[in-house]
């Protein structure tokens, strides 16, 4: 089950974090490619528009495989080329993570599910999203690029740079700003 577009419009941001101390998420599976970039690019997004006290931004991975180890070269080489650097130790995402956060982005289906099956509450489960949600020309997965050429790593940068601004917009949008 993937949230529709309207269940997005309808996204339950708490009261008491609109337009101060929304915590956010980003969750891939290893921590070293598209979470760390994520994180880096939101937090970019917020720095320009001046949000950067109101929204504090994570990142974490499903699988501990890669834990304290920093992000992927290749991840880091492409996201430099666009003025962007990823300052990263990987770290799994734990349970307490999904009370302390206010919205949990997962970067594709797989970590979505994961997540969901990490999930002990219906809260928890309700701020859990697909980070592709957010981004206004297209939904589903960020591509892992792990495996593939460095081609793959810009592209995960473009759709990363597109949602994040589509996600930042929203939650202007929602905070009225
Ligand atoms: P990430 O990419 O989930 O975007 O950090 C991956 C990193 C490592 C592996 C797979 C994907 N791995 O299989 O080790």
């Amino acid at each position: 089950m993937f949230w529709s577009i309207a269940q997005i419009s309808s996204f339950s941001f708490p009261d008491s974090v609109v337009p101060l101390a929304m915590r956010i998420m980003f969750v891939c599976l290893g921590n070293i490619c598209r979470s760390p970039a994520a994180e880096a690019v939101c937090r970019t997004v917020l720095n320009r528009r001046g949000l950067e006290g109101q929204v504090e931004v994570s990142s974490s991975g499903t699988c501990g495989y890669h834990e304290g180890e920093p992000s992927d070269s290749r991840m880091r080489q492409a996201a430099l080329q666009r003025g962007i650097d990823i300052i990263n130790t990987s770290r799994k995402l734990r349970r307490e993570d999904l009370d302390a956060y206010d919205m949990i982005l997962a970067m594709d289906r797989e970590n979505y599910e994961d997540i969901l099956a990490m999930a002990e509450t219906d809260a928890q489960r309700k701020k859990t999203a697909l980070f592709r949600d957010f981004d206004p020309q297209g939904t589903g997965d960020v591509p892992d690029p792990y495996y593939g050429g460095r081609g793959g790593f810009h592209r995960v940068m473009e759709i990363i740079e597109r949602t994040c601004e589509g996600l930042v917009e929203s939650l202007k949008e929602k905070a009225g700003a």
